[in-house]
């Protein structure tokens, strides 16, 4: 039994090496449905039953715990798998959370009443689905007073990481960073709000400016599963680590050993 991380594609890398990195005993299973991504252009019934087909592969590889590492997963199907699909043995947690009590500075798990904070203007940048749900200004409204966010859907910055083609997703930074701050022209603080992302965090920094502090996912999700599991110790899994894909796992393994400069190999789903 591994604790299993789910993405669309690639992005969740930069979570499963953070969560390596903290929970160095701990096997993780992960899978990405390269078959499929990107899943942020899709809508939220067709991301759910995908969401869901791929959480069922890792239940079946011995996962009791699933982290959807995938923030258009979390917000399009989370809360619906949560409320009529995951079986009572199971659990499954999503990367939103953690972000906004890292932002919001309060304790993992805190659920007092929602307070002002400091920070007061915040520039979104998620794919398309995520932007849609709203899913992350509801999330911060129960935790939260008096915090602007505008949203910057990031069409294309995916496919183009997917695809390797780094000189393009630099470029989609740039013009999405360009529009956001039209809308927010002085954000303080920055979500980089999809796992893909962080891939290009210090594009996003340096077309921000260096006074926007930028909040990406991946630290933050491995102390929240990490105080998790000290919490929950009956998820803390044993066996070995897998990478699984429904892509071609030559290509995707390629691609992973690249962004996470080791020898990554993922088998077929
Ligand atoms: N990395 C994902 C996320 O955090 C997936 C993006 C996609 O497939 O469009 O949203």
């Amino acid at each position: 039994m591994a604790v299993g991380i789910f993405d669309s594609g690639l992005g969740g890398l930069t979570v499963l090496d953070a969560v390596e990195k903290r929970l160095p005993d701990v096997p993780f299973v992960y899978l990405a449905d390269s078959a499929n991504a990107p899943y942020g252009v899709r809508t939220s019934d067709d991301i759910y039953a995908l969401t869901c087909a791929a959480v069922t592969r890792l239940f079946d590889a011995g996962c009791n715990l699933v982290i959807l590492a995938c923030n258009t997963a979390s917000a399009a199907a989370l809360r619906r798998m949560q409320e009529s699909w995951v079986p009572p043995d199971k659990r499954v947690l999503g990367v939103f959370v953690p972000l906004i009590e890292a932002m919001t500075e309060r304790q993992w798990g805190d659920n007092s009443p929602p307070r002002e904070v400091d920070v007061k203007h915040v520039a979104l940048f998620a794919t398309p689905a995520t932007v849609a749900s709203r899913a992350f200004q509801r999330e911060l409204a129960f935790r939260a007073i008096g915090v602007d966010v505008e949203a910057q859907a990031c069409g294309g910055v995916v496919d183009a990481i997917e695809d390797g083609d780094m000189i393009l997703a630099e470029a989609l930074v740039r013009s999405h960073v360009d529009a956001l701050k039209r809308k927010m022209p002085d954000p303080d603080a920055a979500i980089l709000g999809c796992t893909h992302y962080p891939l290009m965090q210090q594009e996003f920094q340096d077309a921000l400016g260096g006074d926007v502090r930028v909040f990406s996912q991946a630290s933050l999700v491995a102390e929240s599963l990490a105080d998790y599991l000290l919490r929950h110790p009956d998820m803390l899994g044993t066996g070995a680590s897998d990478f699984l894909t429904t892509g071609d796992p030559r290509r995707v393994s390629d691609r992973a050993t690249q962004f996470l400069r080791r020898q990554i190999t993922f088998q077929s789903a």
